[in-house]
């Protein structure tokens, strides 16, 4: 609601258009690449037969082959041991038509992600979560990957014109994979970045009377429709990193995957918000994208 009583609904950031524009920018950059002989190549390897897994690695081969470069997708069975998964890794680090590799996140219980991670040549390490250029990242030193889903997020927000400096970014959520870097990156004192941070999780106490603080909130715990409008400032931006999965009987699979965000209530609170699915998603594959067209330019740079 505004100041008037007149209720206010968010401008959608919408992450396909936004995905489709960067495609366009990247196709320019692989037909220069190809002028030169080289067609970047992303490996993507899952493990196991987890089907929200296997629905994200197929989207990824397909982003890679829509874009004309080379996907392997490589869908290892659930009894794959971890030292076969770091032979295969050896392999791909070693393939000189292979630039990007991605180990699908999470990987099954017998395997450790932290010691596959850090068998990935750094220089391919296009998901950004192999230590060397985690370190890279926290120091805002460049030559590194940043990882896929908060770059993606960092990306999307610049492009739409929300400032980042000087503002709260409250983040729930503390993976590896996004609540960490994500912190990381707005944090830097950098461009599109330069927030104060706050980051909560599942042992912060009074949630609400974080988030309510934020001028800019990221939703990743995970927990479907977890954020509702009383945990919300009102014309506060909104980006739901999550995807849950509930029962649903309508639905062809008798379920639907959903955000973390109250999406229908809170858009009648926040000036920006991301829609889930279409938002965060299509943002992160178009980074996974474009850091592989990167690591393939690194590779023939003098
Ligand atoms: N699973 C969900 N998101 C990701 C990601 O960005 N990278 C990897 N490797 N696995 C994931």
């Amino acid at each position: 609601m505004d100041s008037t009583g007149t209720i206010m609904t968010a401008r959608i950031l919408d992450g396909n258009l936004m995905a489709s524009t960067i495609s366009q920018e990247l196709r320019e950059r692989i037909a220069k690449l190809r002028g030169q002989g080289i067609v970047p190549g992303l490996a993507v390897v899952l493990v196991g037969e987890d089907p929200a897994s296997m629905q994200y690695v197929k989207m990824k081969g397909k982003n890679s082959q829509d874009l004309g470069m080379v996907a392997r997708t490589l869908m290892m069975p659930e009894s794959f041991s971890q030292a076969e998964l770091i032979e295969l890794i050896a392999e791909l680090n070693a393939d000189p038509r292979i630039h990007g590799i991605l180990v699908q996140m999470p990987l099954p219980k017998h395997i450790d992600p932290q010691t596959v991670i850090s068998k990935i040549d750094p220089k391919k390490d296009v998901d950004g979560l192999h230590p060397m250029n985690v370190g890279r990242m926290l120091s805002g030193e460049a030559g590194g990957f940043l990882p896929c889903t908060p770059h993606g997020v960092q990306v999307l927000l610049a492009r739409n014109g929300i400032q980042t400096e000087g503002k709260h970014v409250v983040i729930c959520g503390r993976s590896n994979i996004v609540g960490k870097p994500m912190a990381a990156l707005m944090m830097q004192k950098q461009k599109d970045a330069n927030a104060t941070v706050t980051v909560c999780h599942s042992a912060t106490k009074d949630l609400a009377s974080y988030t309510r603080q934020a001028d800019i909130l990221i939703a990743a715990m995970g927990v479907a429709h977890f954020i509702k409008p009383d945990m919300v400032k009102e014309g506060a931006v909104v980006v739901d990193v999550g995807v849950s999965r509930i029962d649903d009987a309508t639905a062809p699979r008798g379920y639907r995957l959903v955000g973390d965000v109250d999406f229908d209530k809170v858009k009648e609170k926040a000036s920006a918000i991301t829609p889930n699915p279409g938002g965060v998603g299509p943002m992160t594959r178009v980074i996974l994208m474009s850091n592989t067209v990167l690591a393939a330019e690194r590779s023939i740079a003098k």
